[in-house]
């Protein structure tokens, strides 16, 4: 996909404007493809016509729309009587973390994990229980799980496809997994943002229905903003699998959680429901950037190491055996020029990781793994 350079540059949003020009920004998760035209042009509409007043034409779709994808793109139709819209995914999940548990209460992650899940976690007054997941493959483990949980714990913050591992779970993780969220009695929320870049023939598979157990304990969350680029729309949809949650939620006045815009709504709409073509382009664009950063950093032996990624557009590299294994995205953008996301912000034990955002040409791809190599050495 064409990407203009010139275009990045100019632009507002944070990835282009925090560094300096002769830094190339590869570290928050937006893409720089331009979006998909069938979402430019319902923006452009809008712009058009100043359809700018009070606009439910979209806000009032996303909802239907969303069952409408979940079922065709990954097989589960959630009950649309059961969905909640959200303004973004941090707000469903906070929201709905902070009505299951109060002050106190332990609330688990899997570390590395994206950063707001642990300070959501922190700001709200309940405690951090820090599961933290092994490489060099990040899987789910369930004895560490079990060992951290004890009768304060209420919430589990589940993150699948994982960010910023790329771990796509599979059938027999999320039993295993669902079998102690149901002796536990624990509430899920699983953000399921990532479902949409799968690679590999893998399958993302919703949570909820995975298990008998969970339907009625997990809020399933989707957004368009990672799979679509449309982070700025802030629009989220969630399935609030528990009677309970749905119950806690109809307790507050109409306007408490606000609504998503009228613009970002036409955008998650049309992104949902003319899509997929643009979509498949991107999947097929950053695979093929994945396997060349994996196949540069395997063959360039410099004690760089990655596992490559079953979906996202994320690699998660580690720097420990190499010269920049203290603070390596701080040593990059000094020594490099290249902005990555630092470790240690997903996950204490990350100090010597670095996250990568490949989501753009392959040109500029080869320019950061370029000056990556040029730097790095055992
Ligand atoms: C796993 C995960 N959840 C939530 C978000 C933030 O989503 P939103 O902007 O809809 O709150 C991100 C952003 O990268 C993410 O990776």
């Amino acid at each position: 996909m064409d990407i203009d350079q010139e275009r990045l540059r100019s632009l507002k949003g944070l990835k282009w404007s925090k560094y300096g020009p002769e830094v190339i920004p590869a570290w928050v998760a937006d893409m720089d493809f331009l979006p998909c035209s069938e979402v430019i042009s319902a923006i452009q509409e809008m712009v058009d016509l100043g359809d700018f007043g009070y606009r439910y034409h979209d806000i009032d779709q996303l909802i239907p729309v969303w069952c409408d994808w979940i079922e065709s793109s990954h097989g589960w139709r959630p009950p649309s009587d059961e969905c909640q819209v959200f303004t973004s995914s941090m707000h469903a999940l906070e929201a709905v973390m902070v009505l299951h548990s109060e002050p106190g209460d332990g609330v688990v992650l899997f570390s590395p994990i994206y950063m707001p899940f642990r300070t959501a976690i922190e700001q709200a007054g309940r405690r951090v229980v820090d599961v933290e997941l092994q490489g060099p493959d990040w899987k789910f483990n369930p004895e560490t799980f079990k060992a951290a949980l004890d009768s304060t714990t209420r919430v589990v913050l589940f993150c699948q496809p994982h960010n910023p591992t790329g771990h796509v779970y599979t059938q027999e993780e999320l039993t295993v997994f669902a079998e102690i969220v149901v002796e536990y009695d624990l509430v899920v929320i699983s953000d399921e943002i990532w479902a949409d870049l799968v690679f590999d023939g893998n399958r993302h598979l919703p949570l909820s229905p995975s298990h008998e157990g969970l339907l009625e304990r997990t809020v399933t969350i989707g957004s368009a903003s990672k799979a679509f680029n449309l982070a700025g729309a802030r629009s989220c949809v969630a399935h609030i699998g528990s009677p309970a949650t749905r119950s806690e939620l109809q307790k507050y006045p109409d306007h408490y959680f606000g609504l998503p815009s009228s613009f970002g709504s036409a955008a998650t709409v049309a992104a949902w429901t003319q899509g997929k073509p643009w979509l498949r382009r991107v999947k097929e664009q950053i695979e093929h950037n994945r396997n060349y950063v994996h196949s540069r950093i395997d063959e360039h032996s410099s004690g760089l190491t990655m596992h490559l990624p079953e979906a996202t557009y994320l690699a998660w590299l580690d720097f420990s055996e190499t010269n920049l294994s203290d603070n390596p995205s701080k040593q990059l953008l000094h020594k490099a020029k290249i902005a990555l996301e630092p470790g240690d912000k997903f996950g204490k034990q990350c100090g010597s990781f670095a996250r990568l955002n490949f989501a753009t040409s392959i040109d500029i791809v080869e320019t950061i793994i370029e000056r990556i190599l040029g730097t790095v050495n055992r």
